[in-house]
């Protein structure tokens, strides 16, 4: 469990590109928070800046009161983190079970161990000891997904990052992941965050969701109150979510 405090962070690229403007974001011991935004607005400019791969422009971001710009605690700061990315980044010439070993072995060094702990992870996150075996591109992609998830809890992280977590599966498969995702949350009691811009993921993952617009927070809230928050973009984006669901 972990607090994270984004204060005033900036990123601008090259000439000028100002992709984030100033984020401002307290993100509670525990919380499953959302964040939401079109396509192109910097939700994966600010999960990197999160995980240290990015340099702030300015401003800060503290997990437990420390920063990402302190270079001199960047390990302890980065082990603070586990991601589960879009496309799964699983190592296509490893088993499913050496991919999850490989995990575990970040911060256990003991090579039996760690077999056992893929093992336990695996059958936790719903595979069957059949897949353990195969390659990545022998296993569907909800199976991918869940291997992916147990690779990333494997290395014991205090803040958990998705990012689409369910982009690419179908709506059935898609909706197992997203119980899947909760329930683990849940029974881990970690930080986790997502970034999105399904509307229908954040309904359901979301103690409380950011909506963010042209490089700053819009509006933080319940997801229930997304629809009359009396925010513009806000109830912009919730009603062509809608729009879009209805006419799919
Ligand atoms: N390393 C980089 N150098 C320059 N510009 C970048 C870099 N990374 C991202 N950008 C720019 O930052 C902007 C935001 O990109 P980002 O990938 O964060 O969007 P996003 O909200 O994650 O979009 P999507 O929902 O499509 O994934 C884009 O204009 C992108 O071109
Ligand atoms: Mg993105």
């Amino acid at each position: 469990m972990s607090k994270i405090v984004f204060e005033n962070v900036c990123k601008v690229f090259d000439e000028n590109l100002k992709v984030l403007n100033g984020i401002n974001l307290n993100i509670e011991n525990g919380e499953s928070h959302i964040i939401l935004g079109q396509s192109g607005c910097g939700k994966s400019v600010l999960m990197r800046c999160l995980l240290g791969i990015l340099r702030l422009t300015s401003g800060n971001i503290t997990v437990d009161g420390l920063s990402v710009n302190d270079e001199s605690k960047r390990e302890e700061y980065v082990k603070k983190f586990s991601i589960l990315f879009q496309g799964n980044a699983l190592f296509d010439s490893m088993t499913i079970s050496e991919n999850v070993e490989f995990g575990a072995r970040q911060i256990n060094p003991d090579k039996k161990a760690c077999k056992e702990i893929a093992r336990q992870k695996l059958l936790a996150v719903g595979l069957e000891e059949r897949v353990f075996d195969l390659y990545p591109a022998e296993i569907s992609g909800g199976m991918q997904k869940r291997a992916a998830l147990a690779r990333a809890i494997s290395l014991e992280p205090e803040v958990l990052l998705f990012d689409e977590p369910i982009s690419g599966l179908d709506p059935i498969t898609g909706g197992i992941i997203c119980n899947l995702l909760k329930n683990t949350v849940q029974s881990l009691g970690i930080t986790a965050i997502t970034i999105t811009h399904d509307l229908k993921v954040a309904e359901f993952l979301a103690d409380r969701v950011s909506v963010i617009n042209k490089g700053i927070v819009e509006w933080i809230g319940l997801p229930n109150e997304m629809k009359n928050c009396g925010n513009e973009f806000a109830e912009h984006f919730y009603k062509a979510s809608n729009v879009i669901t209805k006419t799919a």
